[in-house]
Order: structure tokens, then C-alpha cells, then sequence
């Protein structure tokens, strides 16, 4: 069993704990999954089996719990994650139609990370913002109103935005507020 969790975020881990009462480790389930996406990069099965052991729970309901959450991520992925909602409202608005054109400016499909590691994209269910539809979620921020050239000029500024702030190539991850990004 690895313990790069507790390496990592030791201080956090245990301000997660003091929010609940002794003996309701389980409480804190999800901030020490936030906490493990940080510190893993993904939740690989060893993030999983360190923070069933911390709570003191068995490694499939701590997996269960997370596969609950569009935003804890199983497999590695890249610094920005791409959630393109393409369902009916947002399809009817001409999302499965530019789902090419991001494709190509992300340069992978959907369902896969860039070769340069720097864009995983996903289609989506709905997102609960029907009303700027077509829209799609890039790590915590929504964009709205998607066309092929809003698609263009938003990768255009995300690749700008990773040559200038490196730490944006590492896979995109949770942890305390000052690191998220
Ligand atoms: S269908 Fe896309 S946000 Fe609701």
C-alpha cells in the first residue's frame, strides 16, 4: 500500500477529519478523494486503497462513491479536461455538429487525451445550463454559447494559457483551494 496521500497532503487530511465528529472518518470520504486526485494525478486503484484505508472502509464503496462524480477522474488525463455536454438540449443547438471541429483543434476524440497530454475530452450528459446551449465544462469553469468559432478561439487561449503557466500541462487535479487551478 502506498502512502503518497498522506505524504502529500498530511496537514489536509487531518483538517478533513477535525470537521466531523471522532469516530465518523467516513464523513470525510470526499475531501480526501479531492485530496488523492491531487496527490495520484487520477484516482488509480492505489488513491483508492489509501483513502479506504484512511476512513477505515473497503476499497469497493470508496470506488463507488466516486464513480458517483463526473469530476473524480479514473483514468489519467490531461491538464484540462474537456465535459462537452452533448446532450438533447444542447444537441439540438448543433453540439454533435461541432463536436468535430473541437475534436480537431483538441487533437484527440472524444473519450481520449491529446498526444501531448494536454486536453482529455468527454462527452456529457447535461450539465444544467440548457439555456446557454451548446456549452461544455473545461476543469471548474463553464463556457456557453459553443459555436465552431468560439470552439477555435477558446482552445487557441487554453494552449496560450499552458505556455505560459507549465503547472497547466500537469493533470488536472483537486486539492486545497490553493491549488486548484
Ligand atoms: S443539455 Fe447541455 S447543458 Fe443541458
Amino acid at each position: 500500500m502506498t502512502d503518497l496521500l498522506q505524504q502529500r497532503f498530511g496537514s489536509e487530511i487531518q483538517a478533513a477529519f477535525a470537521r466531523y465528529p471522532a469516530g465518523r472518518e467516513k464523513s470525510a470520504a470526499l475531501p480526501l478523494l479531492y485530496l488523492a486526485q491531487a496527490a495520484y494525478g487520477h484516482l488509480s486503484t492505489e488513491a483508492i486503497e489509501e483513502v479506504a484505508q484512511l476512513i477505515g472502509s473497503d476499497s469497493t464503496h470508496v470506488r463507488g462513491l466516486a464513480g458517483f462524480y463526473s469530476l473524480f477522474l479514473e483514468q489519467p488525463h490531461g491538464g484540462f479536461v474537456v465535459q462537452y455536454c452533448n446532450d438533447l438540449p444542447c444537441a439540438l443547438r448543433g453540439s454533435e455538429d461541432f463536436l468535430p471541429v473541437l475534436e480537431e483543434k483538441l487533437g484527440c476524440k472524444a473519450g481520449a487525451t491529446s498526444a501531448d497530454g494536454l486536453f482529455t475530452l468527454e462527452c456529457v450528459m447535461c450539465l444544467a445550463a440548457c439555456d446557454r446551449a451548446p456549452m461544455a465544462q473545461i476543469n471548474l469553469d463553464y463556457v456557453y454559447d459553443l459555436n465552431p468559432e468560439s470552439l477555435d478561439l477558446l482552445v487557441t487561449e487554453l494552449r496560450a494559457k499552458a505556455a505560459s503557466d507549465p503547472e497547466r500541462r500537469a493533470p488536472f487535479g483537486f486539492g486545497p483551494p490553493s491549488e486548484m487551478k
